[in-house]
């Protein structure tokens, strides 16, 4: 039978990436509401911080504004040197931070590509590298990978974005294996459609996606509660909603094959105003 992981402790230090807004900014507020204290790392500082503030006020936690560039190699090792030098010890570490490329991969800039990949894979790769060395040592930790749906099959439209979810969802199966046993867990939490800032930004490039229905798009706090719950539970693989789960478990008994025509139909029909991928 397999060992139940350790429970959480009551106090947990939390670093969340992409902490300024949607699915990031609601998993500090569900880790806040529980008295938990936040590091919060995104770009833009002031949002930052009026989120640590807010969290201060409404929950009486420590809540604190890390901003950093973490599409850059050189901003992840400041972030990384920066919790050394202050001493910040992390029990969970939640890898959000993610943007999203939409249009046929051979009409996007390569450099537009590159940091998908930069910020995506390698910024979440690195940050694990180097804080799960001591989660071990200290024998707790909790780290909570934010997937998407479009890890489990290609998409063509969202080729690249897809490929880094795919990673994603790899990476944290074989950590969870890898770990198990030790007190440190990893989830993947696979959302599906949200309404998010980045939905809105795709919708605007795209009007079909903005007249999807609403019941195929999450609530970004319901998809927060799902992974936060998932990830202190231990839980390998979370998909919030039951949309996206009987969605998985239909794409599960496909054949690849056909999957991904049917993902590339459902992808051309989307961008039949911009065949060319153009934005
Ligand atoms: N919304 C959806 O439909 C959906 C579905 C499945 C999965 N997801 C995943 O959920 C995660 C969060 O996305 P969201 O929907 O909440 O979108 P969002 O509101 O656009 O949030 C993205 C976050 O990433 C941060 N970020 C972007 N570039 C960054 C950089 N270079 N360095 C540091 N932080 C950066 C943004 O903050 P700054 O701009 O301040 O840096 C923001 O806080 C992503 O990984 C996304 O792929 C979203």
């Amino acid at each position: 039978m397999q060992a139940m992981p350790a429970p959480p402790p009551d106090r947990l230090t939390v670093l969340i990436t992409g902490a300024s807004s949607g699915i990031g900014e609601a998993l500090a507020r569900c880790f806040a509401r529980d008295g938990h204290r936040l590091l919060l790392v995104a770009r833009r500082a002031g949002h930052l911080q009026a989120l640590a503030d807010a969290l201060r006020r409404d929950h009486g936690v420590v809540a604190e504004a890390w901003p950093a560039d973490l599409a850059r190699p050189e901003g992840v090792t400041a972030l990384l040197e920066a919790l050394k030098r202050k001493r910040r010890r992390v029990d969970v570490l939640v890898n959000n931070a993610g943007v999203l490329a939409q249009g046929a991969f051979a009409v996007q800039p390569a450099a537009g590509q590159q940091a998908l990949i930069d910020l995506n894979v390698s910024a979440p790769t690195a940050l694990l590298a180097a804080l799960l060395p001591g989660m071990r040592r200290r024998g707790f930790g909790r780290v909570l990978n934010v997937a998407s749906i479009a890890a489990f099959q290609a998409v063509p439209g969202l080729a690249t974005y897809a490929a880094s979810k795919a990673f994603m969802l790899s990476l944290t199966e074989s950590l969870a294996e890898e770990l198990r046993g030790s007190g440190v867990t990893a989830t993947a939490l696979c959302p599906g459609i949200t309404a998010t800032g980045m939905l809105d930004r795709a919708a605007a490039a795209n009007r079909r996606l903005a007249a999807l229905p609403g019941f195929v798009i999450g609530d970004v706090d319901a998809v927060a509660e799902a992974g936060y719950r998932g990830c202190l539970a231990g839980a390998v693989i979370v998909v919030p909603g039951l949309v996206n789960q009987a969605a998985m478990l239909a794409a599960g008994s496909t054949p690849r094959w056909l999957l991904r025509r049917v993902t590339g139909a459902l992808g051309r029909r989307l961008d039949t105003d911009n065949p060319q991928g153009r934005r």
